[in-house]
C-alpha cells in the first residue's frame, strides 16, 4: 500500500532508467554498511516452499529475474524482499555502456516497460571481483546466485562470440551456483541467431566442455547450466532449442526473455526494445507449457515473464515451472512481491491440498 501510494509516484516522476540506478544505488550502500542488519532478516522460508532443483536447495521458488541487479552490487540485499534466488547480469565479458538514452519506459496503465538497455555492463572482470570478495568474506550468501552470462556488443566474428562466452564464463562460473547463457536478448544485434541450432549446438557444447572442466578444476561440484530463451520463436525452433539442450547435459531453460512483438500492447509502445510485464504474460506462460510438454519432465524450467501475483506464479508452476522470476512486476507492486507471492502460494497450495513445490510443477497437464 505504501510503495503504490507514496514511493511509486515519486519514482515514477523520474526517468526509469535514472530511478533504478539511484535504488541500485541505495541498495549498494545499505549492503556495505548495513550487512550484519540485513543478516539479520530471515530468508523466507517455509517446508512446502522449499525446492530443490538442478540438485541446489531454494527456500522458495520466487527469484528475482536478470537485469535488475545487473552487476551484483546488492546480492546481500535480496532475501529481504522474500526472493529465493537472485540471478545477476547479463554480465558481459568485456565493459560496455549499451545503447544511446533514453532506453527505459514504463507504461503504468498495462503494467508493461519497454527495454534497448543493451547489456550496458561493467564487464565480466569487475563482477567478478566484486563477487569474489564477498564469497570471500567468509559469510554464506543468503540466497543461491545465479550468474547471466552474455555477448560483447563488438565482437562479432563466430570464433570470437565463442571466444567471449568463454571468457566471461571462466571469470564468473566458479562464483555462481548456477550459470545462465543470455541468446535472447533483443537490443544486440544479431544475438538471437544464437538460438539457431547450429550455433547454439557450438556455444553450449562449448560451455558445457568448460563447466566439466571447472567441475574438476575448481569446485569439486557441477555447475549447472541453464539457457535463457525467448518468446518469439518458431515451435520448430522451441523443439532444437530442446534437443541441443538434452544433448549437451544442460541443467535447465529460463522461459522467457522480453519480446519484439507487441501483440495485446497500445500503439505507444511500437518503438525498438524488448517488451516486458502483463502484456507479455500470456505469451511466456504459452512458452512455458509448450516447453514443458516437450521435455516430459527431462529438464527443470524457470518460468518468467509478466508474473506479478500470487495466482500468476501458481499458474506458471502448475504449467510446469520448477522455480519463476519477477521484474516488471517489482516495478509496479513494489520490492516485497516476492513475500507477497510467496505467502500466496502458501495459501493456494493449502486450498488444493498440495503439499509442496515440487508437487505443483506441471499439475496442469496430469
Ligand atoms: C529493464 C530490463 C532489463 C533487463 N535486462 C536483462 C538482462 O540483462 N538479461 C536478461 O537475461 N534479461 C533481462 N531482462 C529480462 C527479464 O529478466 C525478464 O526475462 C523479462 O523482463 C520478463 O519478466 P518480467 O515481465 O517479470 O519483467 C530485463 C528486463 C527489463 C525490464
Amino acid at each position: 500500500m505504501l510503495y503504490r501510494s507514496l514511493i511509486r509516484p515519486l519514482l515514477f516522476q523520474q526517468d526509469p532508467e535514472q530511478a533504478h540506478e539511484g535504488i541500485i544505488r541505495l541498495l549498494e550502500t545499505l549492503t556495505a554498511t548495513q550487512s550484519e542488519l540485513l543478516r539479520l532478516v530471515p530468508v523466507q522460508t517455509h517446508p512446502a516452499l522449499q525446492t530443490t532443483v538442478a540438485g541446489i536447495t531454494f527456500p522458495n521458488p520466487v527469484g528475482l529475474a536478470a537485469g535488475f541487479d545487473k552487476n551484483g552490487k546488492a546480492i546481500p540485499f535480496w532475501h529481504t524482499c522474500g526472493c529465493g534466488f537472485v540471478e545477476v547480469g547479463t554480465i558481459t565479458a568485456q565493459p560496455q555502456g549499451g545503447n544511446p538514452k533514453p532506453r527505459v519506459f514504463r507504461y503504468p496503465e498495462q503494467a508493461a516497460v519497454v527495454n534497448r538497455l543493451g547489456f550496458n555492463s561493467e564487464g565480466s572482470e569487475v563482477v567478478a571481483e566484486r563477487i569474489k570478495r564477498l564469497r570471500q568474506s567468509g559469510i554464506p550468501l543468503p540466497l543461491p546466485l545465479a550468474i547471466n552470462i552474455g555477448k560483447t556488443k563488438i565482437v562479432e566474428e563466430e570464433a570470437a562470440v565463442l571466444e567471449d562466452y568463454r571468457a566471461g564464463f571462466r571469470r564468473l562460473a566458479p562464483l555462481a551456483d548456477l550459470v545462465v547463457i543470455n541468446v535472447s536478448s533483443p537490443n544486440t544485434p544479431g544475438l538471437r541467431q544464437w538460438q539457431e541450432k547450429a550455433k547454439l549446438s557450438a556455444l553450449l557444447t562449448l560451455l558445457s566442455e568448460e563447466a566439466k572442466g571447472l567441475s574438476e578444476a575448481v569446485r569439486g561440484t557441477s555447475v549447472p547450466l541453464f539457457l535463457k530463451i525467448s518468446p518469439d520463436m518458431s515451435e520448430a525452433d522451441r523443439d532444437d532449442v530442446v534437443e541441443v539442450a538434452l544433448e549437451n547435459g544442460l541443467a535447465g531453460l529460463i522461459a522467457t526473455n522480453t519480446t519484439i512483438a507487441r501483440e495485446g500492447a497500445t500503439e505507444e509502445m511500437e518503438l525498438p526494445g524488448g517488451l516486458s510485464g502483463k502484456p507479455l504474460c500470456e505469451k511466456s506462460l504459452e512458452v512455458l507449457r509448450y516447453l514443458y510438454r516437450q521435455l516430459q519432465g527431462r529438464l527443470p524450467i524457470i518460468g518468467v515473464g509478466g508474473i506479478s501475483s500470487a495466482e500468476e506464479a501458481y499458474a506458471r508452476i502448475k504449467a510446469g515451472a520448477s522455480l519463476v522470476q519477477v521484474y516488471t512486476g517489482m516495478i509496479y507492486e513494489g520490492p516485497f512481491l516476492p513475500r507477497k507471492i510467496n505467502q500466496g502460494l502458501l495459501r493456494l497450495m493449502e486450498r488444493d491440498g498440495i503439499k509442496s513445490i515440487a508437487d505443483a510443477v506441471g499439475v496442469e497437464s496430469r
